[in-house]
């Protein structure tokens, strides 16, 4: 990347990073900065626009429904904040694009990735929604808003409604089954694919640790 490059993206590293600094839902900076550098892996391998996936993967949980109250007012603070760095329209409308497809949504988000840019971002986002590092997050997420690890006398539940998905009546158990173990079959990319295997793996066999114990059997 150019030097120009590199001052915008230390300049919207800085600031995402004080935007964030008082989430403790699983959203925090390194989160970010996980996202960060699998997108820019993913972007290298694939050879894609990697100063368009740094950006949109540095500034894609900034203005997200879920985590702000007040999303349309937020994306206009980002736009201001990148035409301050001198970030054409066009560029800024190609970030935008690309974070408004990669939301999971339980499912429900209308928009699909449409370019590369934006199945790489996704990739990476939900890449660090899996393994350790994805139950770490659940877990966190789930007792942030107040939540059970696991309540025995609730099943995980089928075809929900956006509304439903994020209505707060789940465990952290139950969003394995109703986003987690979903995602390693909806990656795009070769490499995310091969990664989502493992950590796939790696969340199935700590259910199954997780009930043996729950049962006393271990
Ligand atoms: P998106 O932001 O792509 O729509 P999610 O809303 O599922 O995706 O949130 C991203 C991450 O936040 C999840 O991978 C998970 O770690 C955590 N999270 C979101 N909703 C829940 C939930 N109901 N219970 C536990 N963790 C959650
Ligand atoms: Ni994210």
């Amino acid at each position: 990347m150019e030097e120009k490059s590199e001052v915008v993206l230390q300049s919207v590293a800085d600031w995402v990073k004080q935007k964030c600094q008082h989430d403790f839902t699983g959203h925090d900076w390194w989160h970010i900065s996980r996202v960060v550098r699998l997108a820019q892996a993913i972007a290298q391998m694939e050879k894609a626009d990697e100063l368009l996936v740094t950006l949109a993967a540095l500034l894609h949980d900034i203005f997200d429904e879920k985590l702000v109250a007040n999303p349309q007012k937020e994306q206009a603070t980002v736009r201001a904040f990148l035409y301050r760095q001198g970030l054409s329209e066009q560029v800024c409308q190609k970030i935008f694009n690309i974070i408004e497809e990669v939301s999971f949504k339980g499912g429900h988000n209308p928009k699909q990735p449409s370019s590369l840019e934006s199945k790489i971002v996704q990739d990476a986002d939900r890449l660090d929604a899996l393994g350790a590092i994805g139950i770490a997050r659940t877990m966190c997420y789930s007792g942030s808003k107040g939540r059970l690890i696991h309540d025995p006398d609730k099943q995980p539940r089928e075809n929900l409604s956006l509304a439903e998905y994020r209505n707060g009546e789940d465990t952290a158990i139950m969003h394995f089954y109703e986003k987690l173990l979903k995602l390693k079959d909806l990656m795009h990319t070769d490499y995310a694919k091969k990664l989502a295997e493992q950590r796939h793996q790696f969340m199935c066999d700590y259910l199954a640790e997780f009930y043996l114990e729950w049962e006393g059997k271990r």
